[in-house]
């Protein structure tokens, strides 16, 4: 394969909360680096810090010491209108909730992100790549919880984003319905990507307390109180169907 630059470069950071009269120290000296196209699954128990890593990388808050460098912008020397324009232009977020607007349709609540972009995808087409093109006119509270889920997915794809941010994207559904959203990450990252020149790749980091689903990556992250336990990669990851339930 190809070597390439690393995209995401972190070094160092440590992130610390008041808590009480003292501080928590959700991360606690995290160096790492991540290339373009990879797909991380970062796993580990509740409390070690996985939302505030990914929330870090995609710059919803600040470190309160180390480096984190992306797409080759040091993030803590960027102003406040910078850090939204990375935030809308370069991330796609998908959380555990879907924070879909429930008076749009499927198809608005895409177009309405597509709406705050230069060159965004076609909507059609991204319904239609997550499956929900015969549910594009239905609103969110006459979807399945797996159909939401793509919804968001599509919203999130549709600006094109060079990195994709999923924090426990599939922990409220049931298999069938998790299974469905994997295939539309594991379609981004195995075949779309194979399309891309490698500074366009699209690059996923997914964080799941689930260990089956880490077997889908290229590399799994785990951490503990705060600090990379183990970095794992893996040269023949699994196809979605292969996962056991
Ligand atoms: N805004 C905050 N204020 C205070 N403490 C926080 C804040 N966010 C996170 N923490 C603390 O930092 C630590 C790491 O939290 P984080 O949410 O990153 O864990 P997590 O691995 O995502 O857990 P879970 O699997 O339960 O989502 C925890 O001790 C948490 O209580
Ligand atoms: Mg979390």
């Amino acid at each position: 394969m190809e070597k390439t630059e690393p995209c995401i470069r972190l070094e160092n950071v440590v992130k610390e909360f008041p808590s009480g009269t003292g501080v928590v120290k959700a991360l606690d000296g995290i160096t790492l680096e991540i290339c373009p196209g990879d797909f991380v699954v970062v796993n580990g128990e509740s409390g070690c810090g996985k939302s505030t890593l990914l929330n870090m990388i995609g710059c919803m808050d600040e470190p309160t010491e180390g480096k984190i460098e992306i797409f080759g912008q040091d993030m803590t020397k960027l102003s406040e209108r910078e850090r939204t324009l990375y935030r809308r232009r370069d991330v796609g977020f998908i959380f555990q909730e879907y924070h879909l607007m429930p008076e749009l349709t499927t198809y608005e609540n895409v177009e309405f992100i597509a709406e705050l972009v230069n060159d965004p995808l076609s909507v059609s087409e991204v319904i239609e790549m997550v499956g929900l093109t015969d549910v594009a006119d239905h609103r969110p509270g006459q979807l399945s919880g797996g159909q939401q889920q793509r919804n968001a997915i599509a919203r999130a794809i549709v600006k094109r984003p060079r990195l994709l941010l999923a924090d426990e994207p599939t922990a409220a559904l049931d298999e069938a319905s998790a299974r469905e959203v994997l295939r539309v990450f594991e379609r981004l990252i195995r075949e779309d990507n194979a399309q891309k020149a490698p500074e366009q790749k699209t690059t996923l980091i997914l964080v799941t307390h689930n260990r089956e689903i880490a077997k889908m990556a290229d590399r799994v992250v785990v951490l503990k109180n705060g600090r990379i336990a183990s970095d794992v990669s893996q040269a023949d990851p699994c196809s979605v169907d292969m996962l056991e339930w």
